[in-house]
């Protein structure tokens, strides 16, 4: 009968002192892995209560600090320095704060940029690359269909969005699907005109 307190042959042998040595190493182990977790959750938060993320905005990732009130407008204008998006709730220019995300037409004022994470935001500033621009702007210069131009930003990106979703959008659709956008100089005939156009090549 075989010695059980002799090592078996052809095992390595193993004693107490080997177990404690080995237990010993993985609990170092988790309580460095658990210190480099609390570290990263630190760095996290700020003293403040403030948060770093990171945000999609036009192809590219930002890191932001916000806190939880911060609006997805805030961080674009204050932040990014992105200002096509107007901060104009105050003066009754609705949507003039619209940008893209996830590629739906949306009030940035009325989104809490911790609501944005994991999305992809679109501002306007996407839609002018250098000298290239896209046919929604070239169209609207087209028709002149801006005055002060404050709304002009809001109006850009809603029409692109719209017609992303509806390339072949009728009259009445087109104005049903902008109509969460204001324009106090009355700019509609213009814009109306340039979405129709626009339509009727397949949204362009
Ligand atoms: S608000 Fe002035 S152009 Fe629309």
């Amino acid at each position: 009968m075989q010695d059980k307190s002799q090592p078996s042959r052809g095992r390595p042998s193993f004693n107490r002192r080997d177990f404690l040595k080995g237990s010993g190493a993985a609990v170092a182990a988790t309580a460095a892995l658990d210190a480099q977790r609390e570290a990263q959750a630190a760095e996290e938060k700020t003293v403040s209560g403030s948060t770093k993320l990171t945000l999609n905005v036009n192809g590219k990732d930002h890191e932001v600090t916000v806190e939880p009130r911060t609006t997805l407008l805030e961080v674009l204008r204050y932040q990014l320095n992105l200002t096509g998006a107007k901060d104009l709730q105050d003066v009754a220019v609705d949507g003039a704060d619209t940008v893209m995300i996830d590629g739906k037409a949306t009030y940035a004022g009325t989104v809490l940029a911790l609501q944005a994470k994991g999305k992809q935001i679109r501002t306007v500033e996407s839609l002018a690359a250098g000298d290239k621009l896209d046919p929604v702007v070239t169209c609207f210069v087209k028709h002149d269909a801006m005055q002060c131009g404050y709304c002009t930003p809001g109006f850009v990106v809603a029409t692109r969005a719209f017609l992303d979703k509806h390339p072949h959008a009728t009259l009445e659709e087109i104005r049903a699907g902008l109509g969460g956008n204001i324009c106090r100089c009355g700019t509609y005939d213009g814009i109306t005109k340039c979405s129709l156009e626009l339509a009727q090549k397949g949204g362009a």
